[in-house]
């Protein structure tokens, strides 16, 4: 790949998450020097101006930041995967459309053979009675972070409860329509129409103007005192803990971080397999491993926490076919920089 392809698309100008938290950007004059020194030439824009010209952007290989902006998340997806017809995204389309998308992420990740735990996206609690689930179990909202939307339900009457705090209740503005639709309207024909009937019309028309809630379910992994979150960049794999706390299974949003810790055998070996099937420069896990198993959790290509990468002592890396630590304090920008470099120089295009 040639550098002078390479167009790097921020998520507002100037901006390219995350650093510290979603709203802080790393350095992009930094970032871009790094990349120089590694001998690419990329060209910087955003989105907004992507949006402008979008048809006239060809063949070029696309790194792309996101956002957790509601709004620019719709708005980065539709251009991005407009653009993937003509182009070659980096983190690829499937990687986009997995962030912040825990029920997308199900299904790619089950394509390409990571099934534990097995997970089910679904739409409608009815869509139980196919399935043939153990409890407890846990459930998801779509896109929740820091586990806040995310439960250990021991029933199908847990599940309905807390999928009904998930979707709102009808407003009160829709339940006055559906009080007038039912009471006032009992004579009332449409031509060409014979089938309507006013009550079951105005039935109808509650219910599908009431909300619904898209959730995962995920065989529930138990007793696990924490998680690990490992974040592969490049050829390096970065490495934390995170402790539960007492009484609960959750432990993202803890912030009971351990650096540093000694991999329990396996781990790594797996997180370099889950890296190698995904089409990515980066990628943040949320592995869990208990009696010699793995189960990947979640993971992100983009837009990830941070903290394992910045304040960890080192990194491992398997260069020789056996892990080795390698200590180092690693920048930020340095090292998004090496993996994106390291990432191009492996691809065939
Ligand atoms: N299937 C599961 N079995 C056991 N624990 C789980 C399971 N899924 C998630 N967890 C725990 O819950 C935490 C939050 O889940 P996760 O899917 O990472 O959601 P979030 O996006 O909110 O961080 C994880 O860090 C892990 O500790
Ligand atoms: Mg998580």
């Amino acid at each position: 790949m040639k550098s002078k392809d390479l167009l790097l698309i921020c998520s507002e100008p100037g901006f390219w998450g995350q650093e510290r938290k979603p709203w802080v950007s790393i350095d992009l004059r930094l970032f871009q020097s790094e990349l120089e020194s590694h001998g690419l030439k990329p060209q910087l824009t955003d989105i907004q101006s992507v949006a402008l010209d979008a048809a006239q952007i060809e063949d070029k290989c696309i790194f792309y930041a996101f956002s957790q902006r509601i709004h620019l998340r719709q708005y980065i997806k539709d251009l991005l995967t407009f653009l993937a017809q003509q182009n070659t995204l980096i983190p690829s389309l499937e990687l986009l459309l997995s962030h912040e998308n825990k029920g997308y992420a199900q299904l790619y990740s089950q394509r390409l053979g990571l099934s534990k735990p097995q997970g089910w996206y679904l739409t409608d609690i009815e869509q139980l009675k196919q399935l043939k689930l153990s409890y407890p179990i846990v459930l998801k909202s779509i896109s929740g972070t820091n586990a806040k939307t995310v439960w250990l339900c021991h029933n199908e009457a847990e599940i309905r409860s807390k999928l009904k705090r998930m979707a709102k209740s009808p407003n009160s503005l829709v339940k006055l329509d559906y009080l007038r639709r039912k009471l006032f309207r009992k004579n009332r024909s449409y031509a060409g129409y014979p089938r309507f009937e006013p009550r079951q019309d105005a039935q109808d028309w509650l219910t599908y103007m009431t909300p619904g809630a898209n959730f995962l379910l995920q065989e529930y992994i138990p007793n696990l005192d924490c998680d690990y979150r490992v974040i592969a960049v490049g050829k390096r794999f970065y490495l934390m803990q995170r402790l539960v706390n007492k009484g609960d299974f959750r432990a993202s949003g803890t912030k009971k971080f351990v650096f540093d810790i000694t991999p329990p055998e396996g781990l790594l070996d797996f997180a370099q397999d889950v890296f190698q099937r995904f089409d990515a420069p980066y990628l943040s896990m949320d592995i869990g491993h208990k009696e010699g198993q793995n189960y990947l959790f979640e993971f992100q290509a983009m837009h990830f926490g941070t903290a394992a990468i910045v304040r960890s002592q080192g990194f491992w890396l398997n260069e020789t076919g056996q892990w080795q630590f390698q200590e180092g304090a690693s920048s930020l920008e340095s090292t998004l920089a090496l993996g994106l470099a390291q990432y191009l120089e492996g691809r065939q295009w």
